[in-house]
């Protein structure tokens, strides 16, 4: 579990899974992702992500508001085995419902993820990346002082040719 001012990051408890359901199927929310995922595809991932954490040790959280207990949606980090040109290595990442956005949240719990993973998990370089229209996030990578990688950028493999979504960018930070 790690703690900031705000937020707590912490694993996933059955009671998240209607807000997480609710957070995934909201069309402006998943945006800049294929599709909305239906409650069966959210289910599953909860256990995908519970089991990365007791795999790695880390991985990304349940974000509560430490004032209210209210959940507002995952952030934290990820090893990257999906067939893309960065793997292998550990990804940092974020999605929260429409109503926790524009208050600074993402930032603050990626900087927490982000000092874990270099203190106590001991990684090197995090990267991150984003399908280019996705300026929200972009800003999330500029607001941590992550190092644009131009160098690094690539097509997403699950996305056909031409899709607007394929052409991805790539930002990193290697440990302080
Ligand atoms: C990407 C995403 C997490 C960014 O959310 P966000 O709210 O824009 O980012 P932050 O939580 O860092 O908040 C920053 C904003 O809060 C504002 N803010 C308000 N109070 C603040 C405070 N106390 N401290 C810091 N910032 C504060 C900042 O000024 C900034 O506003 P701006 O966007 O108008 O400049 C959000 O858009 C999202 O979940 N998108 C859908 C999922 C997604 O695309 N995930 C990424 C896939 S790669």
């Amino acid at each position: 579990m790690l703690e900031t001012e705000r937020l707590i990051l912490r694993r996933w408890r059955f009671g998240d899974r209607e807000a997480w359901a609710a957070m995934n199927a909201d069309p402006q929310v998943m945006r800049h992702y294929e599709r909305p995922l239906t409650a069966a595809e959210s289910n599953a991932g909860i256990d995908r992500l519970e089991r990365h954490i007791d795999d790695h040790g880390f991985g990304e959280y349940a974000v509560e508001r430490r004032a209210d207990g209210v959940f507002l949606g995952m952030v934290g980090l990820a090893t990257l085995d999906a067939p893309i040109p960065l793997a292998p290595g550990v990804e940092v990442g974020w999605r929260l419902a429409r109503h926790a956005w524009g208050q600074g949240y993402a930032t603050e719990a990626a900087r927490a993820a982000m000092d874990d993973g270099f203190a106590r998990i001991g990684l090197d370089r995090i990267v991150t990346f984003t399908a280019r229209p996705n300026l929200p996030s972009q800003a999330v990578m500029a607001r941590l002082g992550m190092t644009r990688r131009p160098d690094l950028d690539f097509d997403h493999p699950a996305l056909p040719p031409g899709h607007v979504l394929r052409p991805h960018l790539v930002w990193s930070q290697d440990r302080p």
